[in-house]
């Protein structure tokens, strides 16, 4: 096998950082961290970038943007993050993301952008308030899953790891990516949400999750002095030298543990039995942090003093980038029907006709959380709705055996599956039949 089918057979792993803050303790266990050990693996190609776009939705001042993109990305290589390994670009450096973004666009239902919970959130608040539902929204807000969706159906990604707040997101970009494949041909590769259950949330300074929003950070890289300070600014309760502390609910403790060995964070367990004094606890804390920082901090520190080099860097991530990118956008503009006028298109046209003669699946996800499809004809009349699943990949092994079945079997698979009331058999095992025709013709005209 050479290089390149290997390549070929990767699995693409994409995450987007949006680039608002300055990283801290937090972003560093929960993400930085595990992202780069992932990163390592052979079987994958990860994409990493800086949501730049993203993060004009929600700050409007300039240079709290670009100083953030040079800390995330001095951190993200100081941290181990091997630019030539993996693809790290800026967003804005893709101009092909932005032209997918209005492609998206034109497949997305606004009323599934009014289902998104970011948007949600924010009109329910607004109704709270007895202000106007949209009051202070931008549209910015309102389409930020369309861009992400262009973010990650631009490099085919297969799998998106992302908080379980994302997990919406990724959906959404499955339905673009199905809705688009639907009216111009298989194009798009459906992407997967991938939430790392194990990854420690780490507490801030004051016992809450360690968040911008609380200023509660500690940054992953201030000085070994700043870090000491920070450090006995944690929140722990009175107990004196000599008295046990519990670990349990100790925010102290649970930084600990996030950089320890599971030796070491018995070994302070002991400790907190034994009366530590929080001083003496805190000195060990700063101490293990400072230990797996130290080693981090020259290579920021040089990045940060020589910008030019961090550009460097991101701009020839998206030249690599690019290559994907601009092939892609030039294929999808060709299939949208934005082409030369001269050139014929015979191919799309017909799988234009061939779609309107076939019925479809269509998947989708309700507000009750589970995952239903439906097949619809033509026309689009539903020929059948099916219950509720607990996750796409229920629905989807449903569909795969309906696509199995002939009418005789129908009846009985109707009710395992959860087939609505009601369904006109002859119908859908009709369309179910002409599907399986479309696809062996598929099939053959690949082959
Ligand atoms: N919305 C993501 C967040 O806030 C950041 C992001 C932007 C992203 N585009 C993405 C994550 C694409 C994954 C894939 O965390």
């Amino acid at each position: 096998m050479t290089t390149d089918s290997n390549k070929v057979a990767r699995t693409r792993v994409l995450t987007g950082i949006t680039t608002t803050g300055t990283p801290h303790l937090g972003n560093y266990v929960g993400a930085i961290r595990p992202t780069v050990q992932a990163s390592l693996n052979p079987a994958t190609q990860g994409f990493y970038f800086l949501a730049d776009y993203h993060a004009l939705i929600k700050c409007d001042e300039p240079a709290r943007i670009q100083r953030s993109t040079l800390e995330i990305a001095a951190s993200w290589i100081a941290a181990g993050l091997d630019p030539e390994r993996v693809m790290f670009y800026r967003q804005s450096d893709i101009p092909e993301i932005p032209e997918l973004t209005w492609f998206l666009t034109c497949v997305t239902g606004k009323g599934v952008l009014n289902r998104a919970h970011a948007y949600k959130a924010s009109v329910d608040k607004n109704n709270a308030a007895g202000n106007d539902p949209d009051a202070d929204v931008s549209a910015g807000l309102f389409m930020y899953p369309v861009l992400m969706g262009a973010d990650i159906l631009m490099f085919k990604a297969h799998k998106v790891p992302v908080g379980r707040d994302q997990i919406q997101h990724i959906e959404m970009a499955r339905d673009m990516a199905s809705s688009f494949n639907h009216l111009y041909g298989e194009h798009l590769v459906l992407p997967e949400a991938v939430v790392e259950e194990s990854v420690a949330l780490l507490p801030g300074l004051d016992g809450r999750k360690m968040s911008k929003s609380y200023d509660n950070t500690i940054p992953l890289f201030s000085s070994s002095a700043q870090l000491k300070k920070l450090i006995s600014g944690i929140v722990t309760d009175s107990r004196a030298p000599g008295v046990a502390k519990d670990t349990e609910g100790s925010a102290l403790f649970q930084i600990y543990q996030a950089f320890a060995s599971a030796q070491e964070t018995t070994t302070l367990a002991k400790a907190y039995a034994d009366g530590i004094g929080w001083g003496d606890a805190k000195q060990i804390l700063f101490e293990r942090i400072d230990r797996e920082v130290a080693p981090m901090r020259a290579q920021y520190e040089e990045l940060i003093n020589n910008p030019a080099k961090v550009d460097a860097i991101l701009l020839k991530g998206a030249a690599k980038a690019r290559e994907l990118a601009t092939p892609l956008i030039k294929e999808l503009r060709h299939a949208v029907g934005l082409r030369s006028l001269a050139s014929h298109g015979d191919a799309q046209v017909s799988a234009k006709a061939s779609r309107v003669a076939v019925p479809s699946f269509k998947q989708y996800r309700e507000k009750d959380g589970q995952f239903y499809f439906k097949l619809v004809d033509p026309q689009g009349t539903v020929l059948l709705q099916s219950l509720g699943f607990n996750s796409p990949k229920d629905a989807g092994l449903a569909i795969a055996q309906l696509q199995q079945v002939d009418a005789k079997a129908m009846t009985d698979l109707g009710t395992q599956i959860g087939l609505g009331e009601g369904v006109k058999l002859a119908e859908v095992a009709a369309a179910l039949e002409a599907l399986r025709t479309e696809l062996a013709e598929k099939a053959k005209a690949k082959g």
